[in-house]
């Protein structure tokens, strides 16, 4: 990733994928790291630790992911100091209870915006930033990366209707984008991640491991036989991010312990 600048949504969880990811990209060696989040308590502390122990320059931004001046904001901050805008990590997300009986058009809406909008508008406003060439970068390119679900998005089951929902609509908004970006070398992917241990899943995970009914159930939603840790999801999408991936775009790329490669898994049915 060197020389790369990226913009990173999402990232002031201390258990989360975004600041997760901003380690990946510095071990990469990118130029330039925006750690953004609406919550800022975390953000100067981890862009501190990435720039004293990388070396990396890393810029901490609070901002609505699914604003759009916000968006338009962080990137104009990019091209006006950097000249160039490279990577966007799509990852800011809400989840939350929403059971159907009681679900408002208001509800529904806010979930869409956060979660499926602020992937829409990351491409729409990113794109067009990385579209911008200089002496330094000769030719159009980017690398915009969004967070779906396999456990709400390719499938359902976790989590309310409008979280699958708006999961749901990333990876197609994925899928559209690349295309709508032909010939631009501007790659758009969506991860589509199994169960990982965050702070949004914190309270569930906790709540299972005192049944043991429920812990063998889970372990059933892994073929490793275990939920998945954040640096494993941060490692694909640094990857993806980086010119190592220059042949991948409108994917929905399944990181799940293998979840999705079997219907629930029988031993009787599996002959053993
Ligand atoms: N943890 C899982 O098992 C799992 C599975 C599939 C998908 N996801 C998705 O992964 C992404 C990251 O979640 P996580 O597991 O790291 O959870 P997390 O709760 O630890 O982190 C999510 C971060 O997004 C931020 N955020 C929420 N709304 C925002 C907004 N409007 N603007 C900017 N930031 C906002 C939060 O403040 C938080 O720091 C989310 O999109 C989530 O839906 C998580």
């Amino acid at each position: 990733m060197d020389g790369l600048v990226c913009i990173i949504t999402g990232a002031n969880s201390l258990s989360g994928i975004g600041r997760a990811t901003a380690f990946a990209f510095a071990k990469k060696k990118a130029r330039a790291i925006y750690v953004t989040d609406i919550n800022g308590d975390h953000l100067v502390p981890l862009a501190e630790e990435i720039t004293s122990t990388t070396g990396v320059e890393c810029i901490p931004k609070c901002m609505d992911a699914a604003a759009d001046k916000d968006i338009q904001n962080v990137i104009a901050d990019a091209l006006g100091t950097f000249g160039r805008l490279d990577v966007f990590f799509a990852n800011a997300g809400v989840a939350g209870r929403h059971p159907m009986a009681t679900e408002t058009s208001e509800a529904f809406l806010n979930m869409m915006r956060v979660n499926a909008w602020s992937v829409y508008a990351a491409i729409k406003y990113a794109s067009v930033a990385m579209e911008k060439t200089s002496t330094e970068k000769t030719k159009s390119g980017g690398s915009i990366i969004a967070t779906a679900s396999v456990v709400a998005g390719v499938r359902s089951g976790a989590g309310p209707m409008s979280y699958s929902a708006s999961k749901a609509a990333v990876i197609n908004i994925c899928q559209s984008a690349a295309w709508r970006l032909h010939g631009k070398n501007i790659r758009v992917n969506a991860i589509c991640r199994g169960l990982i241990k965050t702070e949004m899943t914190k309270k569930v995970l906790e709540a299972v491991s005192s049944n043991e009914l429920l812990v063998n159930l889970m372990k059933r939603n892994s073929a490793l036989e275990r939920y998945g840790e954040p640096d494993e999801i941060a490692s694909i999408v640094a990857y993806l991010a980086s010119r190592e991936a220059s042949f991948i775009t409108g994917q929905d790329i399944k990181v799940d312990g293998g979840l999705t490669a079997a219907l629930p898994y029988c031993p009787l049915f599996a002959d053993e």
